[in-house]
């Protein structure tokens, strides 16, 4: 197993004194009883980046700062839109690239994620790939090869010396928001495939996430039987102490993989 790695997605929640105070709780309850195992990453709006970064740096924290998205352009007329460059002048060392919010709402087609991929590690910084597939296509049974197109797709072009940036959250869209996680084997059965997937696309060393309703309640079965690296997490990243308890979670969990050993 590789080192868990958590990430809270607060997508479009937490105007920037609410973030800020999320950021502080969550500062406070890690300098308390520092995750020794667990690299923590949050990714708030755009428009909270900056306030959360200035807390990240005041508490002197290792949480490290995502953003949810950005352009594959490098500047220009692109209305609404937010650069690569602005988001590293803001200190973002990750970027959520091809949320299935992102491709169902905002057309972001394969091709669009692809090139979005390409921009974040070219950069320098960590992209985190989500994939998953749609409740017909679990029906169907056609779950495995939607998910292995889309990461084909995103890792066919990019280059040897950036392929270390990239981690994988596989992410069932019927399971995000839903309160109704994939079960164990299901997440197992798709992190083997992916981590084939990856190994055959030259990113064989690639995190591979879980995300879609995890709670302090199911990230360690998850974690254990699942065969995981960590989470991708929306709703129970809103709260410090669910947060929180995924991170505690992941952290004994490997720890307690490693005493095995
Ligand atoms: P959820 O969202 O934890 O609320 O299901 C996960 C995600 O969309 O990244």
């Amino acid at each position: 197993m590789n080192r868990p790695l958590v990430i809270g997605n607060w997508k479009m929640n937490l105007d920037f004194v609410e973030a800020v105070h999320l950021t502080q709780q969550i500062s406070v309850l890690l300098k308390n009883q520092p995750s020794a195992h667990t690299d923590v990453v949050v990714a708030p709006p755009f428009v909270d980046l900056r306030s959360v970064a200035s807390v990240l740096e005041a508490e002197r924290s290792n949480v490290a700062l995502a953003a949810q998205h950005v352009n594959p352009h490098e500047a220009g007329a692109h209305t609404g839109e937010v650069s690569q460059a602005m988001l590293a002048r803001l200190g973002v060392t990750w970027v959520l690239v091809g949320h299935s919010e992102r491709r169902t709402h905002y057309a972001m087609d394969d091709a669009v994620v692809a090139a979005t991929l390409s921009t974040v590690v070219r950069s320098g910084a960590n992209a985190v790939l989500c994939v998953g597939e749609d409740e017909s296509a679990r029906d169907d049974g056609e779950y495995a090869s939607v998910v292995s197109a889309q990461l084909a797709s995103a890792l066919a072009g990019l280059e040897e010396k950036s392929r270390a940036l990239v981690t994988v959250a596989y992410e069932p869209i019927w399971a995000i928001g839903t309160g109704r996680s994939a079960a164990p084997e299901q997440i197992h059965e798709m992190a083997t495939v992916l981590r084939r997937e990856l190994t055959a696309l030259g990113c064989g060393e690639a995190r591979v996430l879980y995300g879609g309703s995890v709670t302090g309640e199911n990230a360690a079965a998850i974690l254990v039987e699942g065969g995981v690296d960590g989470f991708l997490v929306g709703g129970a990243s809103l709260k410090s102490d669910s947060f929180v308890a995924i991170i505690r979670a992941c952290d004994d969990c490997y720890a307690g993989l490693a005493n095995r050993r």
